[in-house]
């Protein structure tokens, strides 16, 4: 052994001595054995981690110069918004900064609906791994208030009629609902108060928390093992040394396929921030180029686009019901658009868990939610008033559609059952 190799050696016994750093590589790296079946869907939970990453070292950046105070300034313009007009136009490669965190707030909600997805068509949230799957939700939540959150910052338009918006439909609850909504603000209306303990959360509150839930999330996945295309458990084969026989070490083998992702991922995203970092007014909406004006409402006021699918179903519900608003239903209907993915796994019933031995029943099904979802989203940045091709109301489309939402999973328990399934195989299956 060379000098070196001695020197790195000993200060690696040192360091095991006292930290077990080399048992924890080998637990959760080089002989933590994962499906060898993994494909393009198993791309999205370490892109999840990166652009985490990237949020986070942009997000101290940019809080080096962003000033959360709406009062006007001597040219008569709220200082939250001039401050981020001098990070784009003053601060060193802070247009860079700030591009890369308002692209990567769009491409964290990719990112996260594709993972999801995966989950949803491998049956990766039924058991064992349930609490991986809660943790994740736990994730998706707190990722929705911490873009909520950070909208409101720069102070356009859409932060501050956004946030009145969603604010004021609390105020829809029956009894605290008014006294709720004042309380959540912390004035009238929204105002310098409000951008203040937005911050508060934006930058500390709920990163805290979401790191929390992600390090939870992995500890879990760690505990029982990755799913995989063909939802086959691969611990149940294993070698006379206790090796799962479908399983590969995750590293070299998948932190390399992990780079390859990684490298793709960031030229995408390059050319996002470089040449289209509005993406269309989806990723950067132009009403929020205007400073922010309690007395001007903007015509058309629509969430950015990662939230439009919830914001169609609370638009859907215009009935009152046992003598409570039309709102209150609303708000209760998006609530529960998000958190009935939690019951998923007590909901699927189906003796096999991948897309790929289920029938057509499931199949057909998940294509036609998957299909609402996205049309719900489309309604979402509409109007109203908005009709297809100019003729078919859009209204009663995203009504319908949200009927249909809620029923796939209310009669998930009777129709994954009934369906017709091929068997699992014992092994996994390279196709
Ligand atoms: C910040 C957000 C998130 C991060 C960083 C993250 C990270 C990860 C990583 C690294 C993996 C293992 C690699 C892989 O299977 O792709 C994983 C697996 C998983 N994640 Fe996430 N995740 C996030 C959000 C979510 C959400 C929102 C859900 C669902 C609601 C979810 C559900 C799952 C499930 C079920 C697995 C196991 C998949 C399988 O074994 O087939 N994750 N996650």
């Amino acid at each position: 052994m060379s000098k070196v190799n001695a020197l790195l050696q000993g200060t690696l016994d040192w360091v095991d001595a006292r930290f077990p750093l080399t048992a924890n590589w080998k637990a959760h790296l080089s002989e933590y054995y994962a499906p060898k079946n993994f494909n393009f869907w198993y791309f999205f939970g370490s892109l999840a981690i990166l652009v985490l990453v990237i949020q986070i070292v942009t997000g101290i950046f940019l809080t080096m110069h962003f000033k959360p105070d709406a009062s006007l300034n001597a040219s008569g313009v709220p200082v939250a918004f001039a401050s981020v007009e001098y990070i784009m136009r003053d601060v060193s490669w802070g247009w860079l900064i700030r591009y890369m965190h308002s692209t990567g707030a769009s491409a964290f909600f990719i990112v996260v609906y594709l993972h999801m997805f995966r989950g949803l068509i491998y049956g990766s949230y039924r058991k064992p791994r349930e609490l991986i799957w809660l943790f994740g939700i736990g994730i998706f939540l707190c990722l929705m208030g911490e873009a909520f959150f950070g909208y409101l910052l720069p102070w356009g338009q859409m932060s501050f009629w956004g946030a009145q918006v969603i604010v004021n439909l609390f105020s829809a609850i029956p009894v605290i609902g008014p006294d709720l909504s004042i309380w959540l603000r912390g004035d009238y209306v929204v105002g310098d108060a409000t951008l203040n303990r937005f911050f508060a959360f934006h930058v500390i509150a709920m990163p805290l928390v979401l790191v929390g839930l992600v390090a939870a999330h992995i500890i879990a996945l760690h505990e029982v093992g990755s799913n995989n295309p063909d939802g086959v458990e691969i611990k149940k084969k294993k070698d006379a040394n206790g090796v799962p026989l479908d399983g590969i070490p995750f590293h070299p083998y998948y932190t390399v396929k992990d780079i390859v992702g990684v490298i793709v991922f960031l030229m995408v995203f390059s050319v996002i921030v470089f040449f289209m970092p509005e993406g269309g007014g989806y990723f950067l909406e132009y009403n929020n180029f205007d400073p922010a004006d309690p007395l001007k409402t903007p015509p058309h006021i629509a969430p950015v686009w990662y939230f439009t699918p919830y914001y169609s179903l609370l638009r859907a519900v215009t009935y009152p019901l046992l003598g409570i608003d039309a709102k209150f239903w609303g708000v209760v209907a998006m609530g529960a658009g998000v958190v009935v993915f939690a019951f998923l796994p007590w909901l699927d019933r189906s003796p096999v868990k991948s897309i790929r031995y289920r029938g057509s029943l499931t199949k057909t099904l998940l294509a036609i939610w998957i299909v609402g979802f996205f049309i719900l989203g489309f309604l979402g940045t509409k109007d109203p008033a908005y009709k297809f091709f100019g003729s078919i109301p859009g209204a009663p489309v995203a009504q319908v559609l949200s009927v249909y939402y809620f029923l796939f999973f209310l009669t998930m328990p009777i129709w994954s059952s009934l369906d017709r399934c091929q068997p699992e195989p014992d092994r996994v299956t390279m196709k």
